[in-house]
């Protein structure tokens, strides 16, 4: 057997998978986003690792499965947060994380300190808001008696690595996320790190993702219930690991994940930075190999919203039910026609990365008539998030990334209404996946490679994912959403200014 263990922003699930990757048993455990200041998101890495232990314990009660048998664990989690440690591996302070968006000015910074034209070489991206670097010299500029305590900086997942093994590591997939790494070569970029004015010394060894990287200490055996030496492997930023378990693991499959946030994700055999910058391109969590994504910061998020804004009513009467709100608002959205009467939803409610990285952006409905309801709003609330996400495949075009087939997966993916509107909106297929368990399948696959059941990842995914079902175009919508699009996106530009 194998775990998988996810440290998400809404919460941390754990899953138990057996050699051929088919779930045995799951768990999740929520904790709260802190949102101290407009623009902030912050949380307790002690609230990730009391999840990590409540999951793991639920697992092993619920499975049967004695932890010996577990031959390893894989880590996977939300990208970009940074967790500020001393030397003592004390956290300083609440981990500031990839939604976060206080951090332009020390973006404008470290930019011009590395040269904007000199980023494609060194990292491969822009430095964005939501990246690690502009986090750590915020902390520089902002809380310097914090600063002055630090010993070393790690990704979420890496910390409870940390807490697991007593090991400061990362993997290539996460640390490609931080602005600091040369994505190209697969290491720390000192370069970077001297224009940021970060110690080097505080970056944790960098493995691939397959690699173990240390051992279930004792301590960590007393907590969780796991067995003193058990394997923990790399494993791979939430995407990297999503993509794993969604099989993206060769040229031409892409794949569109609706989660909190939305994620358009190519396999790529070369480091392919995109030129202008459009689109991150970060270490995959397959041994030399690269990607491609565009990140869509409120996608699910933007269905949050409108559940808690316009159905709190009905949320409370349908979690009292056992039923599922979302599948309502998706009901009464699939009443109205493609395009909600020309009520167009732009989903920058936290802000925007791809293909806008403006943390300044702001969301909006406009077009609005004495005609539209409620669900019209729903509509376009799904609408206005599959052309974020849309923008993301034309920029792929534009780079001429293969695209021969489309795999969904998230929350947003269970949706049947939602699915055929990404499918009419970018006019590819649509596949599902027969086991939807996202990054924590993704981490357990992982683990299994670096423990030697499978001799490489694309040998474990042929094992373990498997697509079921296909949601095809209806070129009739598809030709009335290319219309849409055109006006969604004429939008950001004209408002802009007005953010
Ligand atoms: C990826 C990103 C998000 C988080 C979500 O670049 O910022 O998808 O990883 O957990």
């Amino acid at each position: 057997y194998y775990l998988g263990i996810d440290i998400g922003t809404s919460g941390t699930k754990t899953l138990l998978v057996d050699v051929a990757g088919r779930p045995v048993a799951s768990a999740t455990f929520g904790y709260p986003l802190l949102t101290p200041a407009p623009q902030w998101a912050e949380q307790n890495p002690s609230d990730w690792w009391d999840a990590v232990v409540l999951g793991v314990r639920d697992i092993l009660a619920k499975s049967g499965v004695a932890a010996s048998e577990i031959a390893g664990v894989g880590l996977s989690g939300q990208m970009h947060g940074s967790v500020f440690l001393d030397k003592d591996d004390n956290v300083l302070r609440p981990a500031i994380l990839w939604c976060d968006q206080r951090t332009q000015a020390e973006c404008d910074w470290i930019t011009e300190q590395a040269g904007r034209e000199n980023l494609p070489r060194l990292i491969g991206n822009p430095v964005l808001t939501g990246f690690t670097a502009p986090k750590i010299v915020w902390l520089r500029n902002h809380e310097p008696e914090v600063y002055a305590r630090v010993a070393k900086v790690l990704l979420p997942k890496d910390y409870i690595r940390l807490k697991l093994t007593g090991v400061h590591a990362t993997e290539v997939s996460d640390a490609s996320g931080t602005a600091l790494f040369d994505v190209a070569n697969r290491r720390w970029s000192l370069e970077m790190l001297e224009a940021a004015g970060i110690p080097a010394s505080w970056m944790p060894e960098s493995a691939e993702s397959i690699e173990v990287t240390g051992h279930i200490n004792a301590e960590a055996a007393g907590a969780t219930g796991l067995a003193i030496g058990t394997p923990v492997v790399g494993g791979g930023g939430d995407q990297a690991a999503g993509a794993v378990g969604s099989g993206i693991v060769e040229t031409g499959i892409v794949s569109s994940t609706v989660g909190t946030s939305g994620v358009v994700f190519a396999f790529s055999d070369t480091p392919a930075a995109d030129p202008g910058l459009r689109v991150h391109s970060f270490c995959h969590a397959v041994p030399g190999k690269w990607h491609t994504m565009g990140v869509v910061l409120s996608a699910g998020g933007s269905l949050r919203w409108l559940r808690d804004t316009f159905y709190g009513p009905e949320t409370l009467a349908a979690s009292a039910a056992g039923q599922d709100v979302y599948a309502r608002i998706a009901d009464e959205a699939a009443g109205v026609e493609a395009g909600s009467e020309g009520l167009i939803f732009l989903p920058y409610l936290t802000g925007e990365r791809t293909p806008h990285p403006d943390p300044d952006a702001r969301g909006a409905f406009v077009g609005l008539t004495l005609r539209h309801t409620r669900a019209h709003f729903a509509r376009a609330v799904l609408e206005g998030v599959a052309f974020a996400l849309n923008d993301t495949f034309l920029i792929f075009q534009d780079m001429g990334v293969a695209i021969s087939e489309v795999r969904t997966s998230g929350g947003g993916a269970k949706s049947p209404v939602w699915r055929q509107i990404h499918t009419d909106v970018t006019g590819y297929a649509h596949h599902t996946l027969a086991v939807d368990e996202g990054p924590a399948l993704g981490a357990a696959l992982l683990a299994a490679v670096g423990t030697g059941a499978y001799a490489t990842v694309a040998d474990a995914c042929t094992a373990a994912i498997k697509t079921v079902d296909k949601c095809a175009p209806d070129p009739a919508a598809h030709e009335r959403y290319v219309r849409f699009n055109g006006i969604y996106r004429s939008l950001y530009p004209a408002l802009k200014g007005e953010f």
